[in-house]
């Protein structure tokens, strides 16, 4: 730490975006001097080109861009990046890569959420769980029907994953429980024998549509970046089985989202069940009036214990970083 970086009381600065939970805002205080965070609201541009000024590290969310501009604003003393969310689409990881700055995410501790997550949206849009409690709520239930609200079958279906990483692996070994068959695919080609739980039918398939073409959910599960973007398009919904139903719970520019409104109005899809939008927090026109659609936002890790290990995450990979540490969660290792 250079003297310059750090304030009479001798730790290094901190720049926090956003308020973020604890333990990770005290574990902040303790560790650096903190600028920021006093609200919980994005913080427009002009107050993010500011507060980064002089800053050794940032912790970030993914709802502020944090672009090269940002980084020439905070000057030659920024090491660190440190963003609270597994995914870093919202950071020019190049740009900071250019510059020898760090970025760090927070993988791992968010897993488990996010696939409960997944589920809970695949569960909802298969058995049509928001239509029926909204029903109820407004007085249309009268009684028991043979034929009211009926669903699709979740257990023995075959669940497509497409990235099939931590989070997709999670999703998948959930589908134990349902005894369904997994399809998935994934950019470093299949999973080695020792990573498939025992008892597990999970085969994989070397493109995107083997996966569409074969399976009765589609849930996605890559990060966003320009090989994502619109990986999911008019053409790809139109390899989708016939009432089948697209779960996304990853980044919402990964699929085209007026062509998903589009396959749904049209009757080919069965439902979709969403968790992001390409034009976060704005929805592509007609989605809302779509029935067979369960639209959350962005809730993936939204649990108390995980938004705390999330916060606690993003504080060590800050410290780690402007002490020299080894780093747990480097983006771009290559700076170090
Ligand atoms: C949430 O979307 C995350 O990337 O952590």
């Amino acid at each position: 730490m250079t003297a310059s970086a750090s304030d009479t009381s001798g730790k290094p600065r901190l720049f926090l975006t956003r308020r973020i939970p604890e333990p990770g805002y005290s574990f902040a205080q303790e560790a650096f001097s903190v600028t920021g965070g006093e609200r919980d609201e994005p913080l427009a541009r002009e107050p993010l080109l500011h507060g980064v000024a002089g800053a050794e590290a940032v912790i970030s969310l993914l709802t502020e861009a944090i672009d090269d501009a940002v980084m020439a604003a905070a000057g030659s003393r920024l090491r660190v990046i440190s963003n609270m969310a597994v995914g870093f689409d919202n950071i020019d990881v190049a740009a900071a890569t250019k510059r020898g700055i760090l970025v760090t995410n927070t993988p791992d501790v968010l897993t488990d959420a996010t696939a409960d997550l997944t589920w809970a949206l695949m569960l909802s849009v298969a058995r049509r769980v928001v239509e029926g409690d909204r029903m109820v709520r407004e007085g249309g239930f009268q009684l028991w029907s043979p034929f009211l609200l009926l669903g699709r079958a979740v257990a023995g279906a075959c669940l497509g994953i497409v990235g099939m990483g931590r989070i997709g692996q999670a999703v998948a070994r959930r589908a134990l429980g349902w005894d369904m068959r997994v399809v998935y695919t994934r950019i470093s080609g299949p999973l080695a024998a020792g990573q498939v739980p025992a008892g597990a039918r999970w085969q994989y398939r070397a493109t995107v549509a083997d996966v569409l073409q074969e399976s009765d959910f589609v849930s996605l599960h890559v990060p966003l970046d320009p090989g994502t973007h619109h990986l999911i398009a008019a053409r790809e919904l139109g390899l989708m089985k016939p009432g089948s139903f697209l779960v996304n719970a990853s980044r919402g520019p990964v699929v085209d989202e007026a062509a998903l409104v589009a396959s749904l109005r049209s009757g080919h899809l069965g439902g979709a069940a969403l968790d992001v939008y390409e034009r976060e927090p704005r929805l592509a026109v007609g989605l809302a009036e779509l029935p067979n659609v369960v639209l959350l936002p962005h809730l993936g890790s939204a649990t108390v214990e995980t938004r705390g290990r999330m916060s606690e995450l993003a504080v060590r990979n800050a410290i780690a970083a402007v002490r020299g540490e080894p780093v747990p969660h480097a983006v771009n290792p290559e700076v170090l």
